[in-house]
């Protein structure tokens, strides 16, 4: 009996361990400056930007600009290659007007929103449950140990990162990974989603990519099309009957 308790308990603590190497393997939450994010150095939207950032603002009463703020960080996110130092956050902040504070709030609890550099492909696995029950592990460590690297490292080359996001609304073809493609700026910019990956077939899109060639996106489950059941329709294999009419004039 005491070496069942002892045996639950120790299950228990490990099970709490992976979960808190979990929360702190994922980008840190603070900021700590360096030579290349810091707060002197300058930061603005490029010309073309400034014309999309005026027409985001005008979705919004200039009572409530900051209701902007997650647009113009996508923006800025993408004119800066994958992310977002800390002056270009400031810059935000001062197009909304409001405390730099309340902008990193943002920034720092949405996922989407990487705060260190990324590699030219963003590789970003999805861990939410359905994902999950479905091997998003495997395929999170197959793409790490392929590329040699740590969640939110970027390979030597520059090329690569792995990354995890929260469901992608993609499940009915999971496991799925996006793969952004930030190199191109916000004119270029691609956000691509690969679904009923494996982790053989995850790597041999990273291959294709690293030969600039581009996977074709979507399902890569070849029985299935689009969201369709694997191996065709189930339902609806024919019309549907029109809903019974009621002969109006004879009420
Ligand atoms: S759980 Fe992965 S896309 Fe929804």
């Amino acid at each position: 009996m005491l070496a069942r308790l002892a045996a639950n308990r120790l299950a228990g603590i490990r099970q709490s361990f992976r979960q808190t190497s979990r929360c702190l393997s994922t980008a840190l939450n603070y900021h700590i400056d360096t030579p290349d994010n810091n707060s002197d150095l300058p930061w603005e939207f490029s010309e073309t930007n400034k014309k999309k950032v005026a027409e985001i603002l005008s979705h919004y009463p200039s009572n409530y600009k900051q209701s902007a703020v997650i647009p113009l960080l996508d923006l800025a996110q993408q004119q800066h290659g994958g992310w977002l130092p800390i002056s270009a956050m400031n810059a935000v902040a001062k197009v909304v007007e409001v405390a730099p504070v309340r902008v990193y709030e943002v920034a720092t609890f949405y996922s989407m929103f990487n705060r260190a550099k990324v590699g030219k492909y963003h590789l970003l696995v999805c861990g939410t449950t359905p994902c999950m029950i479905r091997g998003s592990r495997e395929i999170e460590e197959a793409l790490l140990k392929h590329l040699g690297v740590k969640r939110n490292e970027v390979t030597k080359d520059g090329l690569f990162s792995v990354g995890e996001m929260e469901c992608m609304g993609c499940c009915v073809n999971a496991p799925m990974i996006t793969v952004a493609d930030y190199s191109n700026g916000s004119e270029g910019y691609a956000y691509n989603y690969y679904e009923d990956v494996t982790p053989k077939r995850v790597l041999e899109i990273v291959e294709m990519l690293r030969r600039g060639e581009k996977p074709p996106h979507g399902t890569q489950n070849p029985g299935r099309i689009r969201c369709g059941p694997e191996g065709g329709n189930t339902t609806l294999l024919s019309d549907p009957k029109p809903p019974p009419c009621r002969d109006l004039d004879a009420c």
